[in-house]
């Protein structure tokens, strides 16, 4: 592993360094623009609704969190980028979605205000990068901002997905991993591999995986 995998402070200096050749789609290659097509089925099958209150976890520039605004939810996007952040309240403002955007380390945030406060806490590509070491804390984090019948919606990098050719990038994820993390805290409605949406810099599949968690209490 490359230390910034090992400690999550070489992990907020990887994302520094990208940030500072700016945010175009080549120093941020995971910016889509598109809003996952799982988290989309969600809204479609009813379980994501309107009224409900959400937060989205390294939530970048925030199309996701936005989507979610529009589609009626009160939603609030953290990421510890700060210039990732300006960038997502400026889409925000443009497209008048009703999204508010935190920036700081979902790690270490004083999370007092906010716990038990959300029906729905989304993770598209954070939690891969955290830390080995720091995954029950983060699990629990998650756990603590739910309301008792909440939901947790995770989807990152799957072991089926090869190492980068210098092998740095995300923590594969193996099915293990995700179980061992998050099963003291959710009962697991949904575990499943998907192909990503394409990276706009690149050709090869993403398989993620998407685990749909139901907090036990
Ligand atoms: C791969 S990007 C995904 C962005 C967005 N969710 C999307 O799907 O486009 C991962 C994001 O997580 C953020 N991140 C990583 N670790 C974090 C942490 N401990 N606290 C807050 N944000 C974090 C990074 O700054 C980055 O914007």
């Amino acid at each position: 592993m490359k230390p910034w995998q090992e400690n999550r402070r070489e992990t907020k200096n990887f994302f520094l360094k990208k940030q500072e050749k700016g945010l175009s789609l080549n120093a941020s290659p995971w910016t889509t623009l598109a809003v996952g097509k799982e988290l989309q089925n969600l809204v479609i099958d009813g379980i994501i609704k309107e009224g409900m209150v959400a937060m989205d976890i390294g939530c970048g520039i925030g199309i996701e969190t936005m989507y979610l605004a529009k589609q009626g939810l009160m939603a609030t996007g953290v990421d510890f980028m700060p210039k990732t952040i300006e960038t997502a309240k400026e889409i925000a403002k443009l497209s008048e979605a009703n999204a508010d955007f935190i920036c700081d380390d979902f790690i270490e945030m004083d999370l007092e205000k906010y716990n038990g406060k959300f029906n729905l806490v989304i993770d598209q590509g954070c939690f891969h990068h955290i830390p080995v070491s720091e995954r029950m804390n983060y699990a629990e984090r998650v756990y603590s901002l739910l309301f008792d019948d909440g939901i947790f919606f995770l989807r990152g990098f799957s072991d089926q997905m090869l190492p980068s050719p210098t092998n740095d990038g995300p923590i594969r994820l193996t099915s293990d991993a995700i179980i061992d993390t998050f099963s003291k805290f959710f009962f697991i409605e949904k575990l499943y591999r998907f192909k990503n949406i394409p990276l706009p810099n690149s050709n090869k599949p993403q398989i993620f995986w998407a685990f749909l968690g139901k907090k036990r209490i």
